[in-house]
């Protein structure tokens, strides 16, 4: 049993994976402010493992707050989630972007230092990755970030390098996610966008429900089988458990590391919308657009790292994907605030 902190639990990664780590009979302290989530997520994570966890509301660059609540709990993991994600909002905002994501990470790092917590998990993304020079995507490939978001993922890693540098016994291991879609199986936890969606599966779940009239595709011909861009989408469930994986098997890692999360196939946007609209049996009317400045065709990964340093490959398919969002999204056509 390990002592996990666990920031920005209350999101939709975050949620599923509280429940994994208390499936596991982990022992969770969830940190969250609700700037982009409800706590109606959290009563619905208690529901589904029928127990109740710690649980802080604070803004993890409150380094004064931070510090105090990491000196009573104790962690031996922080899994670091808690961040802003839209991409659009930190072209805007890219101030904010990098205040908030950059100084939320050194708050818990000073944290972790005064508490002698030595192991962080971070949510970072392949966004990090510039334009595909080769596909699948390792580890290895060039850094290119395209907004101030992506960019801020790239600079927390290499804080948390040289975080890791400065202490032999200190260990930082960067999840770099593909594209998180799906939702638990029970359909009482999900992605609830509060805007409208940036992603493509919350988009689809809402036209399916009546909520959006059409899904704009952008861009058919692309070098791909069906001319629409493809991506590699990852079970959110699946990525719980490579959180999880990577708890449990971080005397694997040495000091820092980064590692891809992704099924190693790749699905273009007609694939989404044809298996959509068989788990939901609903229409998915949609239209062709122009192609978006910056997509690429096509992007996937590699999981060969995942698999032997985690021992972790992802196991739900596309039908999964779709039948599980469906179902959180027809029992909250509007979100949480259904409950
Ligand atoms: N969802 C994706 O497509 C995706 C892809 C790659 C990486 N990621 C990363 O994974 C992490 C989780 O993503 P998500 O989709 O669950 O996002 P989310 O917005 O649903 O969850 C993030 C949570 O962090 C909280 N939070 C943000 N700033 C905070 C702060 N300063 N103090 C306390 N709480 C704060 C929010 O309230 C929210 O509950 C993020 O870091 C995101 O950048 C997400």
């Amino acid at each position: 049993m390990a002592r996990i902190v666990l920031t920005g639990g209350a999101g939709f990664i975050g949620t599923h994976i509280i429940v994994e780590a208390i499936t596991q009979s982990h022992e969770v302290l969830v940190i969250d402010n609700f700037v982009n989530s409800s706590p109606k997520a959290l009563d619905a994570v208690k529901k589904i493992v029928g127990q109740d966890f710690e649980f802080l509301d604070a803004d993890l660059c409150d380094e004064g707050k931070i510090k105090h609540v990491f000196e009573k709990f104790k962690p031996d993991f922080v899994i670091h989630l808690a961040g802003l994600k839209a991409v659009g909002e930190s072209v805007e905002k890219p101030i904010l972007y990098y205040e908030q994501n950059i100084l939320s990470t050194l708050s818990i790092l000073k944290a972790m230092d005064n508490c002698g917590c030595k192991v962080i998990i971070f949510s970072s993304s392949a966004t990090v990755y510039g334009e595909p020079q080769y596909l699948p995507l390792d580890e290895s490939h060039s850094f290119g970030p395209t907004n101030p978001y992506g960019k801020s993922k790239l600079f927390i890693e290499e804080i948390l390098k040289d975080w890791a540098k400065a202490d032999a016994s200190a260990k930082a291991i960067c999840l770099r996610y593909f594209n998180p879609v799906g939702a638990h199986a029970s359909g009482l936890i999900g992605e609830d966008p509060q805007d409208i969606p940036n992603n493509l599966f919350p988009y689809v779940a809402q036209v399916a429900s009546g909520k959006r009239e059409f899904l704009s595709v952008f861009g058919n011909d692309y070098d791909t089988p069906d001319g629409t861009g493809v991506r590699d989408y990852i079970h959110v469930c699946d990525l719980a458990e490579a959180h999880i994986a990577a708890v449990e098997n971080s005397q694997n890692i040495e000091g820092w590391d980064a590692i891809n999360l992704g099924t190693e196939n790749g699905c273009s946007v007609l694939e989404i919308k044809d298996a959509y609209k068989r788990m939901s049996n609903r229409d998915i009317p949609y239209k062709i657009m122009p192609r978006r400045e910056g997509d690429v065709g096509s992007c996937w990964s590699t999981s060969a790292k995942a698999k032997t340093l985690l021992g972790w490959e992802a196991k739900r398919d596309l039908e999964d994907m779709c039948s599980s969002s469906w179902k959180f999204q027809s029992k909250h056509p509007n979100g949480y605030d259904d409950n």
